[in-house]
C-alpha cells in the first residue's frame, strides 16, 4: 500500500514527466524552467507590493488606483520580468517562445504559419477533404504529401492541388532521420495521418511530439492495434456482431492506435451490413469530421 508521502511523490513525478513531454525538454531544462517561474512569481509579487510606495501612493490614495497598479504589474510586469529572469537561468529562448504564444493569442502579433504534411497510403479521400477544407486558410496550409505506395490515388490528388509529394521507402523511414530532415526542410509543423499504413517510428514521434494526428476507422480502444486496418477492421466489427462502430481521431505515440483520443463519432451497424457498406458509412463520417477536428486541434477554427 502506498503511504501519503509516497503518493504525493509519485504524483509529483508524474506531473513533472507530463510537463517534460508537453514542453519537449530534458529534466535539467525543466528544473531551470520551474526555477524561472518560481523566481518570477516571488519577484513580481514583491515588486507589486512595494511599487505603490515607489510611485508615491499612501493611505490617502484611492484604493482602486493601488489595485490597478498592482494588477498591471502582476499581469503585464510579470511578462517582462519572466524574460529577464529566464535570461539568468539560460532559458530565454523557451520563455520568448512562450511570450510570443501569448502575444499571438491576444492578436498582438500575427499567428505563425502552420504547415501540414499529410501521410497517406491509398486513395486519399480523407486527404482531399482536408486539403479542400484548408484551402485558402490564412494560417494553415497542406504543404507536403508523403506516400509509401507509388501509384496511390493520394499522389494524383496532391498533384491536382499543386502540393509537393515525397515517395518514402521503408528502410529509410524506419531506420534513419532522412524524412525528419525532409519535413524540417519544408518547415512542416504538424503531421496528419490519413490512411497511412506504416507504424510511425519513434524518432519521428519524438521529433513531432504531440503534433501527429491519426484517424482510425473504429471506436478505439476496440478494433485497433497491429494489423487492424482498412477492411480487416470492418470485418472484425461485423464478425463480433457489434451494433455500432465509428471513427476515432487521436494523437500518435510510439504504439499503434494508442495516443490521446481527441474525438469519436459513431454509426449504426445493421445486420445487412458487409465490410464494404460499413466502410462507406465510416468514410462519410471521416470526411464530415476529420478536417474540422484537425482545425480544432490546431486551434485555428
Ligand atoms: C480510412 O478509412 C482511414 O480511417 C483508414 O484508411 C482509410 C483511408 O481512406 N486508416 P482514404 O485513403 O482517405 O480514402
Amino acid at each position: 500500500m502506498k503511504t501519503a508521502p509516497n503518493l504525493f511523490f509519485s504524483s509529483l513525478c508524474s506531473m513533472f514527466n507530463k510537463l517534460q513531454q508537453k514542453w519537449n525538454v530534458s529534466s535539467g531544462q525543466l528544473f531551470l524552467i520551474l526555477c524561472t517561474f518560481a523566481v518570477t512569481g516571488t519577484t513580481t509579487a514583491y515588486i507589486s507590493r512595494v511599487a505603490t510606495s515607489w510611485v508615491g501612493f499612501d493611505e490617502t490614495t484611492f484604493w482602486a488606483w493601488k489595485l490597478a497598479l498592482r494588477l498591471s504589474i502582476l499581469i503585464f510586469g510579470y511578462q517582462i520580468i519572466i524574460l529577464i529572469v529566464s535570461f539568468f537561468f539560460g532559458q530565454f529562448r523557451f520563455f520568448w517562445n512562450y511570450e510570443k504564444k501569448i502575444l499571438r493569442r491576444v492578436g498582438l502579433i500575427p499567428k505563425e504559419p502552420i504547415r501540414l504534411a499529410i501521410f497517406a497510403s491509398g486513395k486519399g479521400s480523407n486527404a482531399e477533404k482536408i486539403i479542400q477544407y484548408l484551402e485558402n486558410h490564412p494560417v494553415v496550409s497542406v504543404s507536403l504529401v508523403l506516400c509509401n505506395r507509388s501509384g496511390a490515388g493520394v499522389l494524383d490528388i496532391a498533384a491536382r492541388y499543386g502540393i509537393k509529394t515525397v515517395l518514402i521507402s521503408k528502410p529509410q523511414f524506419d531506420n534513419s532521420n532522412e524524412y525528419i530532415q525532409v519535413l524540417k526542410n519544408e518547415g512542416i509543423t504538424h503531421i496528419v495521418l490519413a490512411g497511412f499504413l506504416w507504424k510511425i517510428p519513434e524518432n519521428l514521434v519524438k521529433a513531432y511530439n504531440n503534433k501527429i494526428v491519426n484517424i482510425h476507422p473504429a471506436l478505439l480502444p476496440a478494433y485497433g492495434g497491429k494489423g487492424m486496418y482498412g477492411e480487416k477492421v470492418h470485418q472484425a466489427v461485423i464478425n463480433a456482431g457489434e451494433k455500432k462502430s465509428g471513427i476515432t481521431i487521436h494523437l500518435v505515440d510510439e504504439h499503434y492506435d494508442n495516443g490521446k483520443r481527441l474525438f469519436q463519432a459513431t454509426v449504426e451497424v445493421l445486420s445487412t451490413d458487409n465490410p464494404d457498406t460499413l466502410a462507406e458509412k465510416i468514410h462519410a463520417l471521416e470526411h464530415a469530421h476529420y478536417p474540422k477536428v484537425i482545425a480544432e486541434w490546431l486551434k485555428v477554427k
